[in-house]
């Protein structure tokens, strides 16, 4: 086990021992500029890390452990909703992930922001770094690669000791009838959609259950952006929808198997997001695209085709950013439920 990986496993213990409320940061560095020195043999840092603490009250700490390199260890003072969560959310460079992002800062979490489109998260990142004075992290990941999510969870626990929330939302659609659709397309949604919530739930758990183990009464949420289309079946669409149905099956038995680690595991199903850029894109959206395929009879405009989706809903209207952000704020909130799919349809789609 080389010393980034041993650090990745330390972090999120330093973290929890010296604030068992998880109201605390901790970042790691190969400097040596320390107030106390602690050793590795068996095991004796989470010992000796224990009494220090018992002996000092300081709201930040620098240690050093032999052979591994210094954690920097500080209290977070505000007292906003999520103040001392660490969050990571996948897919964040545009659409609902970009909202995520920007709703779990302003309520106080530290949040990395992960995409393949690197410049746009960089570009997300000191934006909300600056709106909301907190620090944030862009990350480079293929969620569908998995040395790119192992290094994206190591980046983000050596930057910021560990992880809270993890949000579980980047994916793509391909849709096709059978004709149309190709094995590599087919092939491509399900590595995106589902194979890599397996990869991200894989390496996520590992610092959550390293905190839980420090800290007994701790909870981590691990969230997935599913779709309506992970509860019923969607038309020419079968590679999607398969997959989102496929991620509920995941979800439910990830929620078992983390249960005893005080991780839930839950799914959150939205309705068309019609205002964001997957309908909306003036030219590649599916407005567009539906319009030029005639897919809506009798429609002559985009806002024709807007309407007839509109008029599916009983609500009257699609699915906004904020609509999924209530929905992330209930579960996080909420300590008693896991395995569950919520729909945030405007009753569009309804749970038997
Ligand atoms: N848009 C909708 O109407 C709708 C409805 C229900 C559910 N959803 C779900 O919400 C989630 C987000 O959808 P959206 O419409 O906001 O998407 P979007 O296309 O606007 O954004 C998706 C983001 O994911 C990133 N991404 C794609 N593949 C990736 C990969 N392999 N690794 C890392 N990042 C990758 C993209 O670069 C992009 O920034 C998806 O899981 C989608 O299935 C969307």
């Amino acid at each position: 086990m080389n010393n980034l990986h041993l650090a990745t496993q330390i972090a999120p213990a330093l973290r929890m021992i010296f604030a068992p409320d998880g109201k605390a940061y901790v970042s790691y560095s190969n400097e040596n500029n320390t107030t106390a020195s602690l050793y590795t043999c068996e095991n004796r840092w989470t010992e000796d890390f224990t009494t220090f603490c018992g002996k000092n009250t300081a709201d930040k700490e620098t240690v050093q452990i032999d052979g591994i390199g210094c954690f920097t260890i500080e209290k977070e003072k505000k007292d906003k909703p999520l103040s001392g969560k660490i969050a990571v959310v996948t897919g964040s460079a545009q659409g609902f992930g970009a909202h995520i992002a920007e709703f779990l800062c302003s309520q106080g979490a530290r949040v990395a922001l992960a995409d393949m489109n690197y410049g746009g998260v960089c570009e997300r990142a000191e934006f909300l770094s600056k709106t909301y004075d907190i620090p944030t992290l862009p990350i480079m990941a293929n969620v569908s690669d998995e040395a790119s999510v192992r290094d994206m969870i190591q980046k983000v626990v050596l930057s910021f000791g560990g992880l809270d929330i993890f949000i579980n939302n980047a994916g793509i659609v391909r849709a096709g009838s059978l004709e149309e659709m190709t094995k590599e397309n087919f092939e491509l949604v399900t590595s995106v959609d589902y194979t890599a919530y397996f990869l991200c739930v894989k390496y996520a758990a590992e610092p959550m259950k390293i905190q839980r183990a420090c800290a007994q009464n701790y909870m981590a949420d691990i969230i997935e952006i599913n779709s309506k289309s992970g509860l019923e079946g969607s038309n020419k669409n079968f590679a999607y929808a398969g997959a989102k149905f496929g991620g509920i099956g995941l979800t439910q038995s990830f929620a078992l198997e983390l249960a005893p680690f005080g991780i839930k595991v839950n799914a959150i199903c939205p309705g068309n997001f019609l205002d964001g850029p997957l309908w909306s894109d003036p030219d590649r959206g599916l407005f567009v695209q539906y319009l030029k395929a005639g897919k809506v009879p009798g429609a002559k405009t985009v806002a024709d085709v807007r309407a007839a989706y509109e008029a599916k809903v009983p609500l009257g209207r699609g699915c906004r950013a904020e609509d999924v952000n209530r929905a992330i704020a209930y579960i996080i909130e909420q300590k008693y439920e896991t395995g569950q799919a919520l729909p945030v349809t405007g009753g569009q789609t309804m749970l038997n």
